[in-house]
């Protein structure tokens, strides 16, 4: 056997909340490996990095899911019985529920109401003074998902129900005040999408048969039953929380627009598709979203001569495999054109997670994000204009998610 590299020290959870996208990053550097052993929350935890660490991370004989997520993360990010903390067959099942809602009709679908709803938004901001950015781009999101899943959305419950949204986000790696607002809002939301579930069920509310409300509410669960409608509640929300979550990268897209001037006019420039794809792919791999992703050691074996044991905590590092400088070329540059003729990679490249959609925990709506990202990004350089004035466009990276302070302030909005 090889030693596993080992972090000195008792509990490194302080460490992680004061680094955060680089704690995982910054230890894999200066012990020179993509595999070490940490302690966080009380416990032994080995984390790890790369492509062949992702590789066996998303193999299934060797990882499990339950019991992975602290219950500060099901309170806020995740809720409980969702399909995040599923294994084997039960999972597969859950899973095919939610990639059924990804065809194609849909996904075009998605993007004409999104469309519609960037147009509308921007003739509002055109009689206005300033917009930030990233809270109408949430907005969008929410109005977008909840048309589109089949979920009545009252004018007058927008903002609130597109804020409770946002805090479930933003909660990750909050303490105090902004985990406390992310588990009330948890609550709140859930008891608002259980009683369209129960709407649904009763025949009350008719949303199409393909809808995400309809076919979660329906759902049957391998033994032949419907989902508790506390478990469909969770389910619907992993549908809409994550389109709301794109605000945030539509956000950063912006930032980069304004950060790398010349990117507008190869956007405008260019006929074909092909830029804005790789814009798009460059904005994923490049802005700190999702930091890791967590499994359990389901039984004991052997990966490069280290030895890993059963029921340990295991830390797959989402944005250090992303600017890993053994799988890319300056890592730290922005720089689309890396994209250009890219095939993909299932362990290279992970920001909403590797390996396979339909077996394993890969993101289930990467190409809802793609899409959306695209028409919203298409929107933003194509149909409008707008000026950006001085406000503190830094983002910090100690905080998981992280987002531009000011929020991207913009001003002078024109439609075109
Ligand atoms: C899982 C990121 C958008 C639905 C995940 C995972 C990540 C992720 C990192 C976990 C991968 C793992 O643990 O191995 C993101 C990011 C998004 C995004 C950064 C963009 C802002 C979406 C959208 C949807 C969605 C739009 C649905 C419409 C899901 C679901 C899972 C998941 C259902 C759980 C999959 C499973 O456990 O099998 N996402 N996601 N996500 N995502 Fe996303």
């Amino acid at each position: 056997y090889r030693q596993i590299p080992k972090e000195k020290g008792l509990d490194h959870t302080l460490d992680l909340l004061s680094e955060g996208f680089h704690f995982v990053p910054n230890r894999r550097d200066h012990l020179q490996s993509n595999i070490f052993q940490t302690r966080l929350m009380g416990k032994k935890a080995i984390c790890l990095s790369g492509q062949e660490a992702a590789r066996v991370f998303y193999d299934n004989r060797f990882f499990k899911r339950k019991g992975a997520a602290p219950k500060r993360v099901k309170k806020t990010l995740f809720g409980q019985n969702g399909v995040q903390g599923l294994d084997g067959e039960d999972h597969k099942h859950r899973k095919r529920m939610f990639l059924s809602l990804m065809t194609p009709d849909r996904l075009q679908e998605l993007q004409t109401i999104t469309q519609r709803l960037w147009a509308q938004k921007a003739e509002e901001w055109e009689k206005g003074d300033q917009v930030v950015l990233f809270d109408e781009a949430e907005e969008i999101m929410c109005r977008a998902a909840c048309e589109w899943a089949g979920v009545p959305l009252p004018e007058n419950e927008v903002k609130q129900r597109t804020t409770e949204f946002s805090r479930m986000i933003d909660a990750f790696g909050g303490t105090g005040f902004r985990y406390k607002k992310g588990k009330k809002a948890r609550e709140r939301s859930e008891k608002w999408i259980q009683q369209v579930i129960k709407q649904v069920r009763y025949g009350e509310q008719q949303p199409a048969p393909y809808t995400a409300a309809y076919i979660i509410a329906m759902h049957s669960e391998r033994n032949g039953r419907k989902m508790v409608a506390a478990a469909a509640a969770v389910e619907l929300i992993n549908v809409l929380r994550p389109i709301v979550a794109i605000g945030r990268f539509i956000m950063f897209g912006a930032l980069a627009l304004h950060d790398y001037p010349d990117l507008e006019e190869k956007l405008l420039n260019t006929e074909n598709e092909e830029y804005s794809r790789m814009f798009v792919q460059e904005l994923r791999r490049y802005y700190p979203f999702a930091p890791f992703t967590g499994a359990v050691v389901r039984k004991d074996f052997l990966w490069n001569k280290y030895r890993l044991k059963k029921g340990t905590l295991v830390i797959m590092d989402i944005y250090g495999t992303n600017h890993h400088p053994d799988l890319w070329e300056d890592p730290e540059v922005f720089r689309p054109e890396r994209f250009r003729g890219w095939e993909g990679h299932p362990f290279s490249f992970i920001p909403q997670g590797g390996g396979d959609h339909y077996t394993g925990h890969r993101c289930a709506g990467e190409w809802i994000t793609i899409m959306l990202m695209k028409t919203s990004m298409e929107f933003l350089t194509g149909h409008m204009t707008y000026q950006v004035p001085e406000q503190d466009l830094r983002y910090d990276m100690a905080r998981m998610p992280t987002l531009v302070n000011s929020g991207f302030i913009i001003e002078n909005v024109k439609a075109r």
